[in-house]
C-alpha cells in the first residue's frame, strides 16, 4: 500500500507531503508517514531542511475521529512529534485550511510555522470530550500567551492566520504561495540556523495556585456537567507547572482516560450523526433548483430571521408583507439583525452593505415573481397560511419551491391550496433563524425529489444542519418537546414545582429549564394553540389545567413580568412565585392527587422516558428516518445538553 506520505527532494530541502482525503486526518498511515520521513531525512545528509504540506483543502484537521473508538495502534502521535521536533534538520510547517488538533499539535512540533493568510488553527478536543494529547498543552503555552493558550484549550475556538501572528502561534504568513514561502523561510533556517524546539523554551507564563483554582470553579460552574473544559485547563496547568517528561505522561494519561469516558462517545457520535443528516439514498443523485433569488413572506420574528441567514449566505431576498408599514418594519429587522452580525465582528462593514443592498421589502406579494424559493412566515394560522400559498401559486413562477415555517400545522392542507402540491415543503427554521443551525425539512406527501433536493441545497448554502421530517404535529423536534412539557406539568400536579423541575433539568445540562425557556418565549401563542386543540381533545386524555390557569391571569412570560415564575424589576432571573405555587397545589387537589416529593434523578427520568417513549412513535410511524436524527435535532434546536448525545443516545443507541 502507498504511503499517505510522500517526500520529494530538492535544493536541499525535502517537502513532506500528507495526502489523506477528505481532511490530511492522522490515521495510523499518517503517522507512520511522518514517522518514515523523519528518519528518511534525518539519514540523507543532502537534507538540510523540511517542508511539511499538505495536499488538498486543509492541513491536518486532527487525529483520525473514527480510531478513537478502538484501541490506540502505534505509532503514537505524541511519539511521533517528539520525532519530527528532535530532527536533525529544522522542519516549517506550511499550513492551509485548518490545522487542527493533532494537525496544531503536529504544526507546534515543527520548528517554525507559515500559514495561508485564510487559514485557521485551534484545539477543538475539548468539543470531542477530550484534551489535546500530543503535546498541545505543553508546546502551546511556550508559544502564545497564557489567556490566549486557555481560551484555545477550554472553549476549542479556531484562531485565524493574523491572530496567530499576533499571539506567536505562527511565525509568517505567506505573501504568495505557501509552498514557496515555506520553501524561502527554510532556507532562510538553514543560514540561521534551527530554532529551539518548542518543548524545550520556557512557558510564557507561570501563574500562581490561586490562579488555576479560581479559573477552574468559574470554568466548571459554565460547563454544565461537561467534564472537558475543566479536564483542558488541568492539562494545561501540568503543561506549565510540571516538568517537560511528566506533563507529557499526564497529558497521554489524561487524554486515554477522557478517550475512553461515556462523553466522549458522546461527542464523537453528535459529530458523526450532525454528518450524516444530509440527502437519503435514493435523493442523490436529483438536481436542485439553483438558487440566486430568494423569497419570504411575512418579516416577524421568524421572517427577518430567515431572510438575515440567506442574506448572510450571499443570497439575494425579495420579501413580502402586509403593507406598506410592516415592509418598513421588516427591513428595519433585518437591517437590525445584520447590524447584530456585524457589532460581533462577524460582518465587515462593507459586507453589511453588501447584504443590505441584495434585500427588498415590499408591500406585496408581486415582488416575489421571480423567486427560485419562497418561504412563508406568517401568523401560525392555517387560514391564513393557505391563502398565503394559493397568492403565491398565482404569483410565483411555476417551477419555484414552496415552502413553509410553521411550527406545527400540516403542510399537506396548505400544499393542496395550491394548483402543484409537488413543490412544497417544509423548511423549519429555529430561532434566532440567522444563528441557530437546525432546519427541519418537512417532506409532504406529494413533494417532488426536485423540491426536496432544493431544500437540502438551501441547509447546504445557509450551513445548516438539515434534518428529513415527516408531516405531524409538531414534526420531529416540536412533537417530542410537547410530549415532555405535557408531562413535565403532570411532574407538577404530582409533587414538584417549576424552579425544581428547573434545577433538575440544568443539572442534567440543559441551559435553562422547560418553564424558564417558556417564560422567554411567551406563554400566550401555546395556550393560544392549546385552545384550538380543546374541541377535538379526547375526553378521557390527561389533560393539565395549570398553565391555562396561569395564562388566564394574563401572565404570558417574561414580557408582562410574571409567567411560570415572577419577575420582579430589575431581576435578571425569575423568582418562585407563591401564586403559582398555590395554582399547583390547588390543581393537585382537586385532581386528589397526594403530592410528594420528587428528587432530581426522578424528575430527569420521567424526562427522559417521555421524550423516548414519544421518538419511538416518531420512528415507528416513520416521521424521522433514524434515531440519530432525533439525537441532531434535540441538541440543536432544544438544548439538549449535546455530551449527553442526545435522547436516543442516553437510551443505550449507537449507530
Ligand atoms: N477524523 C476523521 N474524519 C474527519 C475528521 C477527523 N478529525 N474531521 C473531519 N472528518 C470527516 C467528516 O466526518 C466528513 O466525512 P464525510 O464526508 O464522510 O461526512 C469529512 O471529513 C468532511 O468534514 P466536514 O463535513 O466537517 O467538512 P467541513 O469542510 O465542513 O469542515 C473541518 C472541515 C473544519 C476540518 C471539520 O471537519 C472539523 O472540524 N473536523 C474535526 C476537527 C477536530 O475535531 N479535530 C480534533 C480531533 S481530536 C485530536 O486531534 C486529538 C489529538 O489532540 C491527539
Ligand atoms: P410574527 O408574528 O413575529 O410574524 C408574522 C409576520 O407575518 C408579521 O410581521 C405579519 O405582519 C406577517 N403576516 C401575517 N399575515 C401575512 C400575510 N397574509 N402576508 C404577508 N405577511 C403577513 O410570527 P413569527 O414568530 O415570526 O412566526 C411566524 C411563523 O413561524 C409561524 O408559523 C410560527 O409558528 C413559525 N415559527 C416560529 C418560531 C418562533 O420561535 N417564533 C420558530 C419556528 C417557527
Amino acid at each position: 500500500m502507498t504511503s499517505p506520505v510522500t517526500v520529494s527532494i530538492a535544493d536541499g530541502v525535502a517537502l513532506v507531503t500528507i495526502d489523506n482525503p477528505p481532511v490530511n486526518a492522522l490515521s495510523q498511515a499518517v503517522r507512520q508517514g511522518i514517522e518514515d520521513a523523519v528518519n528518511a531525512i534525518d539519514a540523507d545528509q543532502n537534507v538540510d531542511a523540511a517542508v511539511l504540506t499538505c495536499a488538498g483543502r486543509t492541513f491536518v484537521a486532527g487525529a483520525d475521529i473514527k480510531e478513537f473508538g478502538q484501541p490506540p495502534q502505534q505509532p503514537y502521535l505524541p511519539d511521533v512529534l517528539s520525532t519530527v521536533e528532535a530532527s536533525r534538520v529544522p522542519w516549517v510547517a506550511a499550513i492551509n485550511g485548518s490545522a487542527l488538533g493533532g494537525g496544531l499539535e503536529l504544526a507546534m512540533s515543527c520548528h517554525a510555522r507559515i500559514a495561508a493568510p485564510g487559514a485557521k488553527m485551534g484545539l477543538p478536543e475539548v468539543n470531542l470530550g477530550l484534551v489535546p494529547g500530543a503535546g498541545g498543552n505543553i508546546r502551546l503555552p511556550r508559544l502564545v500567551p497564557l489567556e490566549t493558550a486557555i481560551t484555545m484549550v477550554t472553549t476549542g475556538k479556531p484562531i485565524g492566520a493574523n491572530d496567530a501572528l499576533e499571539n506567536g502561534l505562527i511565525d509568517r504568513i505567506a505573501e504568495d504561495d505557501l509552498v514557496a514561502d515555506a520553501r524561502a523561510y527554510a532556507a532562510d533556517l538553514i543560514q540561521s540556523g534551527k530554532p529551539t524546539p518548542v518543548s524545550e523554551r520556557p512557558p510564557k507564563e507561570t501563574p500562581e495556585k490561586e490562579f488555576w483554582s479560581d479559573r477552574e470553579k468559574a470554568l466548571a460552574a459554565k460547563s454544565r456537567g461537561q467534564a472537558s473544559p475543566v479536564e483542558a485547563l488541568q492539562a494545561l496547568r501540568d503543561g506549565i507547572e510540571l516538568p517537560v517528561p511528566e506533563a507529557a505522561e499526564a497529558e497521554r494519561d489524561r487524554f486515554l482516560r477522557l478517550r475512553g469516558s461515556e462523553q466522549a462517545a458522546a461527542l464523537r457520535y453528535m459529530f458523526f450523526a450532525e454528518r450524516n443528516t444530509g440527502r437519503p439514498d435514493d435523493m442523490r443523485d436529483v438536481e436542485p433548483l439553483p438558487l440566486k433569488r430568494t423569497g419570504v413572506v411575512g418579516g416577524g420574528t421568524m421572517g427577518a430571521g430567515i431572510a438575515t441567514a440567506m442574506l448572510l449566505a450571499g443570497l439575494r431576498v425579495d420579501l413580502a408583507e402586509r403593507d406598506a408599514d410592516a415592509a418598513e418594519n421588516a427591513r428595519d429587522r433585518v437591517a437590525g439583525l445584520l447590524d447584530g452580525s456585524r457589532k460581533r465582528g462577524l460582518l465587515s462593514d462593507a459586507a453589511y452593505t453588501d447584504a443590505l443592498s441584495r434585500f427588498t421589502a415590499h408591500e406585496s406579494f408581486e415582488g416575489l415573481a421571480e423567486c427560485d424559493l419562497v418561504i412563508e412566515a406568517v401568523f401560525e394560522d392555517m387560514a391564513v397560511k393557505k391563502d398565503v400559498f394559493s397568492e403565491l401559486d398565482r404569483i410565483c413562477r411555476k417551477d419555484a419551491v414552496l415552502a413553509s415555517n410553521t411550527s406545527y400545522l400540516d403542510i399537506n392542507e396548505m400544499a393542496r391550496a395550491t394548483g402543484d402540491p409537488t413543490r412544497v415543503l417544509g423548511l423549519h427554521f429555529f430561532s434566532p433563524a440567522h444563528i441557530m443551525k437546525l432546519l427541519e425539512l418537512v417532506r409532504t406527501d406529494d413533494v417532488s425529489p426536485k423540491a426536496l433536493a432544493t431544500g437540502f441545497a438551501l441547509a447546504k448554502t445557509l450551513r445548516k444542519i438539515p434534518v428529513l421530517s415527516g408531516v405531524c404535529d409538531g414534526f420531529i423536534g416540536n412533537r417530542i418537546m410537547s410530549a415532555y412539557r405535557r408531562e413535565c406539568d403532570f411532574i407538577l400536579e404530582e409533587g414538584a414545582l417549576p424552579h425544581e423541575v428547573d434545577a433538575a433539568m440544568q443539572g442534567y445540562g440543559f441551559a435553562m429549564g422547560i418553564y424558564a425557556v417558556q417564560d422567554m418565549s411567551g406563554l400566550d401563542i401555546a395556550w393560544a394553540t392549546r385552545k384550538r386543540r380543546a374541541p377535538t381533545r379526547p375526553a378521557e386524555e390527561r389533560y393539565s389545567r395549570i398553565a391555562d390557569r396561569i395564562c388566564e391571569l394574563g401572565r404570558f412570560g417574561r414580557k408582562t413580568g410574571s409567567g411560570w415564575y415572577a419577575y420582579p424589576e430589575g431581576a435578571k432571573s425569575g423568582r418562585p412565585d407563591p401564586v403559582v405555587e398555590q395554582i399547583i397545589l390547588e390543581e393537585s387537589e382537586r385532581l386528589g392527587i397526594e403530592r410528594k416529593q420528587l428528587s432530581s434523578d426522578e424528575i430527569i427520568d420521567r424526562i427522559l422516558s417521555t421524550m423516548q417513549a414519544e421518538a419511538r412513535a416518531v420512528l415507528d410511524e416513520g416521521i424521522a428516518l433514524k434515531p440519530s436524527d432525533i439525537d441532531v435535532t434535540l441538541v440543536n434546536g432544544f438544548g439538549f445538553p449535546r455530551h449527553r448525545g442526545g435522547p436516543m443516545f442516553a437510551a443505550g443507541y449507537r449507530d
